[in-house]
């Protein structure tokens, strides 16, 4: 499916030395059905020349604001209104600090300022930049104006440094590209989603539980009801707010969540259980908190309902996803789960990585059906959320047979 035929997307590109990934870039999204023109800041044509991105997207390249011929042909304005997304990738240090103080002293922050699509940035830069307290002030006053960031990855940089600053790649800058554009995918659809952990009581002050933080299934909840679901959100403990549009149960423990899933599963289409649910909990909660009196003590344990199967496993089911949270041989164990839980898709999670899963900003999964398994490189929980909410929608549509 092309996701994003008939687009057209006004490609910017900023001084880095990531501008060598946009020719790539150019590549992608014209093979999503994109019509694709560039701009390019001074600094960007130190780094590629504007002749590559000519011959890769087919139109001529866009320099220079005062240029009386490329103003003959489409002018600044008229690009600026062409555009159904402008992406800057990449986005620069200094590129996003003079959007952020509204300048518009070259093409293409002049486009950012007048065009009415959206813009979405990619940055790219040394990791110490981008943690800088002033690029941080800079991300947070274009986030608070509604402007996408798409990224970054951390991981090696081209200086040598390893951190946060890497520019995303091609095809997930394409995709992310894409699902701004889906936002309409589950209109009318009613998505229930449990997330965070819970609390097994031992006694009135101590309690059973595990490092689920509920940012997977909180980015979850956001990407589904942005994407036009109505959403219910049914949540452990977590520290988090709740996103908007979304409607939250606040429960403590497996059993309450089991309780307050199975009562609104009947009034929804797609399930999705992110939940760090306790397998376990206490045979017996104490009245009062339990004294030191021994040197050892013993808890007896027994199981907790399975909230997911009993959700996959009803007559009036919803499509049903689950997660699988493992440390060794994922993808069969998780495949194994899809089968015994009965679900239509699960969502495989390598927690053996500390950099992904629990209680992270990134995640990296393999999504799995019956004949399908689909790998999601590491990005930021939020980003994650929005593939898997399109992956999610498409499958809910269009059932494999
Ligand atoms: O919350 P974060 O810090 O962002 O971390 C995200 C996450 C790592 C918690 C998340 O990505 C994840 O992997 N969630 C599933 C965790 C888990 O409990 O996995 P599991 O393999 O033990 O369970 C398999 C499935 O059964 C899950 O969908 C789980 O919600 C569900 N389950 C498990 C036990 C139970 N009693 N009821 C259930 O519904």
């Amino acid at each position: 499916m092309k996701q994003l035929s008939n687009r057209h997307i006004l490609l910017g590109i900023s001084g880095g030395i990531a501008a060598y990934k946009s020719a790539e870039l150019v590549r992608r999204l014209k093979d999503h059905g994109a019509d694709v023109r560039v701009v390019m800041t001074a600094a960007a044509m130190e780094f590629i020349t504007p002749l590559t991105l000519q011959a890769l997207s087919g139109n001529p390249v866009h320099t220079t604001l005062l240029d009386p011929e490329a103003e003959a042909g489409m002018g600044h304005i008229e690009l600026a209104r062409w555009a159904d997304l402008i992406l800057v990738a990449p986005a620069s240090a200094d590129l996003m600090a003079r959007l952020a103080n509204g300048r518009g002293d070259d093409l293409l922050t002049t486009l950012c300022l007048a065009t009415p699509a959206p813009v979405a940035l990619a940055p790219a830069m040394n990791q110490g930049m981008w943690r800088d307290p002033a690029t941080q002030a800079n991300i947070e006053i274009l986030r608070e104006r509604g402007i996408a960031l798409f990224g970054p990855a951390a991981g090696e940089q081209a200086c040598g440094d390893v951190g946060p600053g890497r520019m995303l790649e091609a095809e997930q800058l394409a995709e992310l590209a894409a699902g701004l554009f889906q936002s309409r995918a589950l209109d009318g659809v009613k998505l229930c989603i449990t997330a965070g952990p819970t609390r097994e009581a031992i006694d009135p002050v101590r309690y059973i539980s595990n490092h689920s933080s509920g940012k997977m299934g909180y980015a979850l909840a956001e990407a589904a009801a942005d994407a036009g679901a109505q959403v219910t959100l049914i949540s452990g403990p977590t520290q988090l707010p709740c996103p908007e549009r979304v409607t939250r149960i606040d429960v403590i423990s497996a059993q309450q969540m089991y309780d307050a899933s199975l009562e609104k599963m009947g009034n929804c289409d797609i399930f999705i259980a992110c939940a760090a649910v306790a397998d376990y909990r206490p045979a017996n909660v104490e009245e009062q908190k339990i004294k030191k009196h021994n040197d050892a003590m013993r808890i007896e344990l027994v199981r907790n309902p399975d909230i997911v199967s009993a959700v996959a496993s009803h007559p009036k089911r919803p499509f049903t996803v689950g997660f699988a949270a493992e440390t060794q041989d994922v993808v069969s164990y998780a495949r194994d789960k899809l089968q015994r839980k009965k679900l239509d898709l699960i969502v495989a999670n390598d927690v053996s990585d500390s950099r992904i899963g629990f209680n992270t900003d990134d995640n990296r999964v393999t999504v799995i059906g019956a004949d399908t398994e689909q790998h999601i490189e590491q990005m930021s929980k939020r980003q994650l959320a929005r593939q898997l909410i399109a992956l999610i929608a498409q499958q809910h549509r269009e059932p494999a047979d």
